[in-house]
């Protein structure tokens, strides 16, 4: 089962969006498990503080090392334990779908969810967190993105999907985005009274041709809106 771990200031953001759909059920299912662990049980002074003034100056501050180490140390670990340390934060490597999978395999995932300005580098390298993005653009903190982070592997463990085929669909499952889906009416009047079709050939009910029509669709939209994507693969 994997053992997810938080290291959170603000413990009451969790488990926020990670108690619904799939991923809620399948945490009441036990196929994952939950702890948060607050930061400030492990403050260094009276008032439980966890945090302190860059040096060098600059603004705003800094989680320190000495209470990071300290949380750490209260989550057991046995040998035979696999884990993996991830530090969210804008300036980390971009979250991408393969390092999900690659994060789902392991037995224990200890997240620790920055604030203020960052955490102290001592802590990230000494104590060896990986630092991860969720995306080009800064939140407030790490909470939400660990909650995407968390929300993207647990939906790759066995059993969590009803359909698991669909994992081999998705975007980006073969460096393409996905192609488009469409359900009933057959034929959608508009409030402007405009008729608007499915396309046709979902309609035939002929399987090797809608599987080259969503590839070709596949690769149409990937081309226009991700054309990163295919670069990426010719690359690899
Ligand atoms: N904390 C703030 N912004 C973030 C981001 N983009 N990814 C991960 N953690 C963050």
């Amino acid at each position: 089962m994997l053992s997810v771990k938080i290291l959170t200031a603000y413990p009451d953001m969790f488990p926020g969006a990670l108690k619904y759909s799939i991923v809620g059920n399948a945490l009441k299912e036990k196929k994952w498990s939950l702890d948060i662990i607050n930061l400030h049980d492990y403050g260094y002074d009276q008032r439980k503080s966890i945090d302190d003034e860059p040096f060098g100056g600059g603004p705003g501050m800094l989680i320190r090392p000495d209470v990071v180490e300290k949380a750490l140390l209260s989550i057991d670990c046995q040998n035979h334990v696999t884990r993996k340390l991830i530090y969210l934060t804008p300036a980390g490597k971009v979250l991408k779908q393969s390092n999900l999978a690659e994060f789902s395999q392991f037995n224990q995932l200890i997240i620790l969810c920055g604030r203020f300005e960052g955490v102290d580098q001592r802590a990230i390298e000494i104590l060896k967190f990986a630092e991860i993005s969720i995306g080009d653009y800064v939140l407030a903190g790490g909470e939400i993105a660990a909650q995407v982070l968390v929300e993207g592997c647990i939906r790759l463990l066995p059993g969590v999907i009803g359909q698991p085929e669909s994992l081999f669909e998705e975007s980006f499952s073969n460096n393409l985005l996905e192609y488009p889906q469409y359900t009933r009416p057959q034929v959608w009047n508009d409030a402007q009274n405009e008729d608007h079709e499915v396309p046709k050939v979902l309609l035939s009910g002929h399987h090797e041709k809608i599987k080259q029509w969503r590839t070709n669709k596949s690769i149409e939209k990937t081309k226009l809106i991700r054309p990163d994507l295919l670069v990426k693969e010719k690359k690899e």
